[in-house]
């Protein structure tokens, strides 16, 4: 349900409008990663607490997701969680290490460990729903973005065990095993399609395929070996109300594959350029694209590569929804970010039509 105003217009979130395609008063902003590391409110509520434990803890999602939110003004909230967390919930061994990500006990490598991945139930993640309600009624108007990762990123930490490089176990297995890599990829459609439903019934109002490191492959190996499987995963969440966003890592090469999966909005890195990333996701919305490192720089000099991405952002042809070309960087201070949604709001400033 839409709150009306008093003239009887839907008068609905900037950010869900941008989402559509729709016209806007002004540019909506948010960033991949706002919640975390480089908030001080953040390192102070998890002291003693693993990152796993804290995703189960929902009245710390909670606040963790609120804080940029307040402290910013952001056009919208991410929840806060990892895309690792519906992987532990059906039981894979895997713990997230401070300063290195995602490490898994045992990688997976073989069809019979492949077969052990289980469906993931609501049961399995009823802390995820329970944080979710809790943040309906402290949002206000503020829409929440629910997330998972995309079957490809999910792949390469349990094939690789941990970060990695250059992928090359994961396009070992790929390459040599196909009929595994395709299981495995279906297994991980089949639990990311289930975290996402969870995460739509509780509330969340749009959607974010993370598949960070999907710029590792060729365009040809993308649509053979992971295109499908994001394919299936996107399609799950079509027609539940919420925009689906797609985002990836050095991707220039496989945006209009990464569109065509489904994506309702296509996110950008900082590489290529907003207007040329438009015409090639068929005019689909695009988020994106300041570089995280341009939040390291003097003030001027952030402000001018802010109203770069909007003047650039302004000629994408189905609309643009400021965010990072990636996630803020640990290191970044809390002040440019905010001072980021304020030069957004003020230049992007649009008269009501
Ligand atoms: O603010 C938000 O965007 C919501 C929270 C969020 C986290 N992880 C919290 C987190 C989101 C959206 C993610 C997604 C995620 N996790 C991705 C996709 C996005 C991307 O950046 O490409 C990936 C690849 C992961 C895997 C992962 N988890 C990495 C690479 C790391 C960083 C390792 C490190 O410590 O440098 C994590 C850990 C993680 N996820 C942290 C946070 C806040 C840091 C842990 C901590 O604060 O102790």
């Amino acid at each position: 349900m839409h709150p009306m105003t008093s003239n009887g217009v839907v008068n609905e979130s900037v950010f869900l409008r941008a989402c559509r395609g729709e016209d806007v008063p002004h540019t909506p902003v948010w960033f991949m990663r706002q919640a975390g590391r480089s908030l001080p409110e953040y390192r102070k509520l998890r002291e003693g607490t693993a990152m796993l434990e804290a995703c189960r803890t929902p009245d710390l999602v909670c606040e963790i997701t609120l804080q940029p939110v307040r402290r910013h003004g952001v056009d919208a909230a991410i929840f806060f969680s990892d895309i690792v967390v519906p992987l532990a919930a059906v039981g894979v061994g895997v713990d997230i290490v401070p300063g290195t990500g995602p490490v898994v006990a045992e990688p997976i490598r073989t069809a019979a460990q492949v077969e052990q991945l289980r469906d993931l139930t609501y049961d399995d993640v009823d802390y995820v729903a329970e944080a979710i309600r809790l943040l309906l009624a402290e949002l206000g108007g503020t829409p929440l973005i629910g997330f998972a990762g995309a079957p490809f990123t999910l792949a390469s930490y349990l094939v690789e065990g941990g970060p990695s490089k250059n992928h090359a176990r994961t396009k070992a297995l790929m390459y040599g095993a196909p009929d595994v890599w395709h299981a495995l990829c279906s297994r991980l459609a089949t639990i990311t399609s289930q975290f996402l439903n969870v995460q739509i019934e509780a509330g969340v109002a749009a959607v974010q395929l993370f598949d960070s490191w999907a710029g590792a492959l060729s365009l040809a190996d993308y649509e053979r070996f992971v295109a499908p499987h994001s394919a299936a995963v996107l399609s799950s969440v079509q027609d539940k109300g919420v925009p689906r966003i797609h985002f990836g890592v050095g991707t220039a090469h496989l945006l209009g594959a990464m569109a065509e999966a489904g994506a309702d909005v296509v996110g950008v890195d900082w590489r290529t350029p907003l207007s040329r990333a438009a015409d090639l996701v068929g005019g689909r919305p695009v988020q994106g694209n300041l570089d995280p490192c341009a939040l390291l720089a003097p003030e001027v000099v952030l402000a001018e590569e802010v109203r770069r991405v909007l003047t650039d952002g302004a000629s994408a042809s189905g609309g643009h929804i400021f965010n990072l070309g990636h996630g803020v960087l640990p290191e970044t201070d809390p002040g440019a970010l905010t001072r980021t949604v304020e030069l957004v709001h003020e230049h992007s400033a649009r008269r009501a039509t």
